[in-house]
C-alpha cells in the first residue's frame, strides 16, 4: 500500500511500475519509458475551484507564492512548501495581440501571445527547471547537468549561480549555440563542456556521463521538470479568468512543453477543475520535423499507450543511413531525436492534437511580426505564431477561435538573426540567413544611413516618420 502523496509511475500502461521520489530515473528501469509523477490526489489539498489560487496573490512576500510556479504548489505537491526553490520564476504575461492576430487571420480580441521569456533566464525553462532544481536539492545533489541548444543550459546555469546549491555543466554542440544563451552560460559560471556533434548527439553524451558520473540530470527527460513546466498552462488559464482557449499553440523541439501541457490538461480534467480541453497544436521547423514526420505523414499515435515502435525505428533508421541531421535558423528547437516523443504523443491524443512545420522563411516573417506587434521573441518561439497562421489558411483554426500562442524565449536570445533579418547589408543577410534558405525579408525594419548633418537627419526623419 502506497503511502507518499507523490511517486513515479511508467507512463507503459502494460508497465506502469512506480518509484519512490527519492529516487531519480530518466527512464523505467523495468522497460525503458519515460516516467510520470504522479499523485494520489486523494491525500493532496486541491482547491475546488482554479479561481481559489487567485488568493495566493495576496501571499506574495511568501517567495513560494511569489513564484509563479509554487503559487499552484497544491497541483504539482512533489516536495514540501520549505524545501522549494524558487528564484522568483514565472512573472510571465498573456498579452491580447490583435496586430499579429491580424496577420494570423484571426478576428479581433482571439489571439494571445503568452511571453515566457519574461522568465529570469528569458525562456520558459525555468518553469521547469525551479522543479527540478528542488527535486535534486531534495536529493542532495552537488552536480547538475544537461544537454542543451542554449536556454536549457542559461536556466540550469542561472539556477546554480543565484541559489549556489550545485554546480551546473552544459554540453553543447559545436557552433549551434546562439550569443545571447552561450554568454549566459559563461557568465553564470557553468562548466561548459562544447562537444563535436550536435544537439542530438549531446543529449545522448550526456546521458550517458550523467549515468556514470552520478549527476543530477535536468534534462527533459526528467519529469520533475516537466511539472514546473504544466503551470505555464495554469497561467494561461488564470490571465483567460479560468476559460479553456481552444487552441493552444506550442513550438515543438524536445517536445517536454507539449507534454507538460497535456499531463497539466489531464490532471485538471481528472481533478474536475476544467470541463473542456483546449486542442494542442505543436509546430516543428520543417528542418527539424521529427514528430511532423512521424504523426502526421506516418500515423503514428499514442494508441493509449501501446505505440507502434516500427515507424520510429524506421525513421530514425533513415535518419541514420542518409545522414540526416537538423538544420534550422530556429536554433533552439535544431532537434531531431526529440526524447519527449511518446508523451508528446499521449498529449496529442488527450487534446486532440494537431501537428504542423513551417520554413524557416515563415518563423522569421512571424518573428518580425511579433516584434512590431509586441514584445518580440526568439526565432524557435515564432514557429507558434507562423504555426497558427498555416492552421488558420488551412481552416483547421477558425477566425473565431480562441487562440493562445506560447512564446518560449526571449527576444535578445539571438540577436544575430533578429538585425540579420533587419539589415540593409546583403553580405550580412546572405551569411546568416540567405545562406541558410531564406530570401526575403518581408517585415524588415530597416536603420536608415544619413550623413552627419542636422539638416540632413532632420530631412530623414520628415521623409520616414
Ligand atoms: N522554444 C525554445 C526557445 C526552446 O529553447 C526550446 C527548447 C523549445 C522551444 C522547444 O521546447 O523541447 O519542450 O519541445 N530548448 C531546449 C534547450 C531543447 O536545450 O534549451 P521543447
Amino acid at each position: 500500500m502506497r503511502t507518499n502523496l507523490a511517486y513515479q509511475r511508467c507512463i507503459n500502461p502494460t508497465c506502469a511500475a512506480t518509484y519512490d521520489t527519492g529516487e531519480l530515473h530518466t527512464s523505467c528501469p523495468k522497460c525503458g519509458y519515460l516516467l510520470d509523477v504522479s499523485y494520489d490526489w486523494d491525500k493532496a489539498a486541491v482547491p475546488d475551484k482554479l479561481s481559489d489560487f487567485e488568493a495566493m496573490w495576496s501571499q506574495r512576500f511568501n517567495p513560494v507564492r511569489f513564484s509563479g510556479v509554487w503559487r499552484f504548489h497544491e497541483l504539482l505537491p512533489f516536495a514540501p512548501q520549505e524545501r522549494v526553490v524558487t528564484v522568483g520564476e514565472g512573472q510571465t504575461l498573456l498579452q491580447q495581440a490583435d496586430a499579429v492576430g491580424k496577420f494570423v487571420g484571426m478576428n479581433a480580441g482571439q489571439l494571445h501571445l503568452q511571453y515566457e521569456g519574461m522568465n529570469p533566464s528569458g525562456s520558459f525553462k525555468d518553469n521547469g527547471m525551479c522543479a527540478a532544481i528542488t527535486h535534486a536539492n531534495l536529493l542532495g545533489a552537488k552536480r547538475a547537468a544537461c544537454a542543451s541548444t542554449g536556454n536549457t543550459s542559461a536556466s540550469l546555469a542561472l539556477y546554480c549561480s543565484a541559489t549556489q546549491l550545485m554546480k551546473a555543466i552544459i554540453f553543447i554542440g559545436s557552433g549551434k549555440i546562439s550569443y545571447g544563451k552561450l554568454s549566459q552560460a559563461l557568465d553564470y559560471g557553468a562548466l561548459t563542456v562544447q562537444i563535436a556533434g550536435d544537439f542530438d548527439d549531446a543529449m545522448i553524451r550526456v546521458r550517458e556521463i550523467a549515468q556514470r558520473l552520478g549527476i543530477y540530470l535536468v534534462n527533459s527527460v526528467n519529469p520533475f521538470r516537466l511539472e514546473g513546466q504544466k503551470t505555464i498552462m495554469f497561467r494561461v488559464l488564470e490571465a483567460l479568468r479560468w476559460e479553456t482557449p481552444d487552441w493552444i499553440v506550442v513550438p515543438g523541439g524536445n517536445l517536454g512543453n507539449s507534454s507538460a501541457f497535456g499531463k497539466a490538461f489531464m490532471e485538471l480534467k481528472q481533478l474536475g477543475l476544467i470541463d473542456r480541453v483546449p486542442r494542442l497544436a505543436v509546430i516543428n521547423a520543417s528542418g527539424a520535423d521529427t514528430l511532423y514526420e512521424l504523426h502526421e505523414r506516418r500515423g503514428v499515435r499514442w494508441n493509449g499507450g501501446h505505440v507502434d515502435l516500427d515507424p520510429i525505428r524506421e525513421y530514425n533508421d533513415h535518419m541514420d543511413r542518409h545522414g540526416i541531421k537538423a538544420d534550422t535558423l530556429a536554433s533552439a528547437i535544431e532537434i531531431n531525436r526529440p526524447v519527449n516523443l511518446k508523451k508528446c504523443l499521449r498529449a496529442l491524443e488527450f487534446c486532440e492534437g494537431v501537428v504542423r512545420q513551417v520554413s524557416d522563411q515563415e518563423i522569421l516573417d512571424a518573428k518580425a511580426k511579433v516584434g512590431a506587434g509586441g514584445f518580440g521573441c526568439e526565432p524557435a518561439s515564432a514557429a507558434s505564431v507562423a504555426g497558427a497562421k498555416l492552421l488558420r489558411r488551412e481552416g483547421v483554426i477558425a477566425p473565431s477561435d480562441r487562440v493562445v500562442c506560447v512564446l518560449t524565449g526571449h527576444e535578445l536570445k539571438d540577436p544575430t538573426v533578429t538585425v540579420a533579418y533587419h539589415t540593409t547589408d546583403q553580405e550580412v543577410f546572405q551569411k546568416t540567413l540567405g545562406s541558410r534558405g531564406v530570401t526575403k525579408a518581408s517585415h524588415a525594419n530597416k536603420a536608415i544611413a544619413v550623413p552627419n548633418e542636422l539638416d540632413d537627419i532632420i530631412k530623414a526623419i520628415q521623409l520616414y516618420a
